[in-house]
């Protein structure tokens, strides 16, 4: 613990959630649809109410992270809430009141709120004409935006947009969240262009007004490393890096494709029968935003070691990813497999620190436009039970997972890497979108049928975390 000693006093230590993963309370106060919820009724497997209830208990989990040291809050407004169907002219006063509580409760418990506007919950009527993929879309994406920047003074930080290709991949190549397209390679990478543009417009706007905060979004980075050294498998490598990371990268923080990003994308659509439209001025639009980001959310959980594969794309992945049940074959790309020696979790997720050194040292290496990092995301779901009356929940894997992830941070910060924040996912127990309520990340376990709180030991640890730094 004293290696935190290091770490600037402004350090941000925080608790992450997602507005569905823990709001519940989805029928209430004219919210309207996501494009989860007739997808999960339809499923029949889970339900995102009541989640954690944090519509209701945030007082209480504010209190919680106050008392274990933390001194942020990574949260996000649900679109729904603020305007039902995504695309009403005048917003839904009881959802803007709520959200003005919420940050009220923030700041006077001494908690400093980081706000994503897009966290996987698009509005359902959005949703049916097309989502992101749909140009329309952004537009209404825009003016959302514009109408909490104007509101929400009291938010200083905002991220635009969590994990952009979490979206486009599990949406149309995975097919884990709706609609569940498979390999629809067109619409995967389609997906991730539009996002973009619309995130560089939200910057750009954010820019002209003037405001006094701060903007950035939120990439989930999957370093992919060749499972050895044959040249087939450094290209598949090298093909499927391009597709979840650089893509994304590049758009972001060059503002525009390279070359050698778009050597690879050709190559990957050309295999699959698919394309890329960019439209006129789009590349305008990214190449304003790049310099203008404030800062970038890195969420982190795990590497992939990729062997070069080229038959027919195939998933059987299970909609549980549970140990064993998954895998994953993509068509000339390649097909993630497990190394040697590389530990894996519960729901077979490599435990790999040494990939979160690797992406910090690339990213300030290659993207000068990034400028401050924040670790937005980054933790350990495991199957828990629940503690008995007063006994503290041991998770002393999730503490070992945490404490090799801070020290990948500290090593890059000693090698100039300006990382400023660490967001643990998450702050308490939520409801996990493709896992439902059996993956526990928190450092608050939720017995979600009472929905009382219980500590665990990593909550203890981030405490201990916390005063050392003093
Ligand atoms: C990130 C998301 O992808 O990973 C979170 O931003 C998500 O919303 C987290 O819950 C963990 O994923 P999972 O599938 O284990 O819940």
């Amino acid at each position: 613990l004293n290696r935190v000693k290091s770490l600037p006093q402004g350090f941000i230590w925080g608790g992450a959630t997602a507005a569905y993963q823990v709001e519940g309370s989805t029928k209430v106060a004219g919210k309207g649809k996501t494009m989860w919820d007739d997808y999960l009724k339809a499923q029949g497997r889970f339900s995102p109410d009541p989640a954690s209830d944090f519509y209701n208990r945030y007082p209480e989990d504010l209190a919680l992270s106050k008392k274990y040291g933390l001194n942020s809050i990574r949260v996000s407004i649900a679109w729904t809430r603020i305007f039902p169907n995504g695309t009403e002219q005048e917003p839904n006063q009881e959802g803007v009141a709520y959200y003005h509580r919420l940050f009220k409760e923030c700041l006077d418990q001494g908690i400093e709120p980081y706000v994503s506007l897009h966290h996987f919950d698009s509005p359902q009527t959005l949703f049916e004409d097309g989502d992101w993929l749909n140009r329309k879309n952004s537009d209404y994406f825009v003016a959302y935006a514009e109408f909490c920047f104007k509101e929400f003074t009291e938010v200083k930080n905002w991220f635009t947009i969590n994990e952009l290709i979490s979206l486009a991949y599990s949406q149309y190549i995975q097919g884990n969240f709706p609609p569940n397209h498979h390999f629809d390679v067109t619409s995967g990478i389609q997906a991730q262009h539009n996002e973009l543009v619309a995130h560089a417009r939200v910057v750009n706007l954010y820019k002209k007004l003037g405001l006094p905060g701060r903007i950035g979004l939120i990439h989930v980075i999957q370093p992919i490393y060749p499972i050895d050294d044959a040249p087939e498998n450094i290209h598949a490598a090298k093909l499927q890096d391009a597709f979840m990371n650089k893509f994304l990268l590049d758009g972001t923080f060059l503002g525009y494709y390279s070359d050698d990003t778009m050597e690879s994308i050709n190559e990957i659509l050309r295999l699959n029968d698919a394309h890329l439209e960019i439209e006129d001025g789009d590349l305008d639009i990214l190449a304003e935003a790049a310099p203008q980001n404030d800062f970038f959310g890195m969420n982190y959980y795990q590497n992939q070691f990729i062997k070069a594969y080229k038959g027919e794309s195939t998933n059987s992945f299970n909609g549980t990813g549970d140990k064993g049940t998954s895998s994953f074959k993509f068509k000339g790309v390649g097909e993630a497999v497990k190394k040697e020696g590389v530990p894996t979790t519960d729901w077979d997720w490599n435990i790999y620190p040494e990939g979160l050194y690797d992406s910090l040292k690339r990213v300030a290496a290659d993207y000068p436009n990034c400028k401050t990092i924040y670790i937005t995301e980054n933790g350990l779901g495991l199957k828990e039970d629940q503690p008995a009356e007063n006994e503290i929940l041991a998770d002393d894997k999730r503490i070992d997972y945490i404490d090799q992830h801070i020290e990948a941070i500290l090593r890059a910060r000693d090698e100039g890497v300006d990382v400023q924040g660490y967001f643990v996912w998450s702050l308490q127990d939520q409801f996990s979108w493709a896992n439902g309520y059996n993956k526990r990340y928190g450092l608050f376990f939720i017995d979600f049928a009472t929905q009382k709180r219980y500590i665990k030991k990593s909550a203890l640890w981030f405490k201990e975390l916390a005063d050392t730094m003093k």
